[in-house]
């Protein structure tokens, strides 16, 4: 079966790679014999042992009928959209790692798979190698999702890691990942929460049926965790991760965001830790299931992309339906109106008018505060009614951050 890449970055290489190495025994395993027969990048690889496959021309791999399996390792949503679209006309499997791709035009792209008879499958754009997509459609099937949590960034967990057990702080914690290649050079995405975001987006499109863009979803990254709030988060017994999630209300309602959360120590979540990740899975059948690894990386992802070609391969004439329904309108609610704890730290002369306000609350400590500083755990409220009470209040606010129960 003739396999071509589109992209050979980090992930991309990967695959051939992979498919090279362990061509024998996914033959054995899977009875699918596959072999990579273009790669299309714009840049040179004139050492690479694979070079005479390389070509520039996009055209080579759309024109080639050998070609039944296309890996769409390009990232970004541009040419990628145009190609993988193209690929899926033409009765060409694709196979992507791309989330940004399927969290913007997974329902379209599946539908055109539908449509044209082939398949779009993509188990390595959300927490890389750790199986998640394959076991929520169909390990999990005879289940309702009620909720999904997930330390879905690499980046930022190896950040937030830092920071708890090497007391490091953000900037220098950053720096470290940068310099340990986890973190792009430009690290927005990560550290902002979009990446994480786009996941969560994909999850909740399988497990509730309709398309979540990333737009639609309260996102928070990191870049506001002080040193001081992990020091009080220890002081509950719990550790601060960013968590993606997503809860069913009802068939036309769900919660979503992506947000720093405090997560007590007793947590399969809290013991997550550097750059792995994990997906914790609440179904009505099963319960909690979590699903822990390799988040990010060379052949970890490439693990997850070359196990779907194989899947393609092996199901040419067959197409494995899954999908979700377009969008719905108000379908994600207002995370200013999720009910939920806080850990808010705020600077204040006047901590007695604080709990006057918020009432018999959980007074938090952590060594060599300043006097004027004031960390407490509120009931549960809304973020909204957290934000008008502290504006009527004479503090400063320092931070804000969710406490969850997962
Ligand atoms: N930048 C991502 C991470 C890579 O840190 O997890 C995988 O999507």
């Amino acid at each position: 079966m003739y396999v071509a890449v589109m992209g050979c970055g980090i992930v991309g290489s990967g695959v051939v790679r992979l498919i090279s190495k362990n061509r024998e025994g996914i033959k054995k395993r899977r009875m699918t014999d596959l072999e990579v027969k273009h790669i299309l990048d714009i840049r040179d690889f004139p050492d690479s042992p694979f070079a005479e496959l390389f070509t520039k021309d996009f055209n080579d791999i759309l024109g080639d009928d050998d070609v039944k399996v296309v890996v769409e390792t390009m990232g970004g949503l541009h040419p990628a959209f145009e190609y993988v679209s193209a690929c899926l006309k033409a009765g060409k499997s694709v196979v992507s790692s791309n989330k940004l791709l399927v969290s913007q035009k997974g329902y379209e792209l599946l539908q055109l798979a539908k449509d044209n008879n082939v398949n779009f499958l993509f188990e390595a754009s959300v927490a890389g190698g750790i199986p998640i997509i394959r076991p929520i459609v169909q390990c999990l099937a005879a289940n309702e999702v009620e909720e999904i949590a997930g330390i879905l960034n690499g980046t930022t967990n190896f950040i937030l890691t830092k920071m708890i057990v090497e007391k490091m702080s953000f900037a220098d914690a950053l720096a470290l990942a940068q310099k340990n290649g986890y973190a792009e050079a430009d690290p927005t995405a990560d550290i902002e929460g979009l990446d994480a975001c786009r996941k969560i987006c994909i999850l909740a499109s399988i497990a509730f049926g309709s398309h979540v863009y990333p737009e639609s979803v309260y996102t928070e990254g990191i870049t506001s965790i002080s040193e001081s709030d992990v020091a009080y988060a220890n002081d509950m017994g719990a550790v601060i991760k960013l968590i993606a999630n997503a809860k069913k209300i009802s068939d036309d309602k769900i919660e979503i965001a992506t947000a720093p959360a405090i997560i007590f120590r007793g947590s399969q979540l809290a013991g997550v830790s550097d750059e792995y990740n994990a997906v914790l899975v609440r179904g009505d059948a099963i319960g909690d299931v979590v699903f822990y690894g390799k988040g990010a990386g060379r052949f970890a992802t490439a693990s997850a992309v070359v196990a779907d070609v194989a899947d393609c391969a092996i199901h040419l004439e067959r197409r494995k339906y899954f999908g979700w329904d377009e969008a719905k309108e108000n379908y994600v609610s207002d995370y200013g109106k999720h009910q939920q704890k806080f850990m808010v730290r705020v600077e204040t002369d006047d901590a007695g008018a604080v709990r006057k306000v918020f009432g018999d609350v959980r007074v938090l400590n952590r060594e060599n505060a300043p006097e004027n500083e004031f960390a407490f755990v509120t009931p549960v409220m809304s973020l909204d009614e957290v934000k008008r009470e502290l504006a009527s209040l004479p503090v400063t606010i320092g931070n804000i951050i969710r406490i969850t129960d997962y």
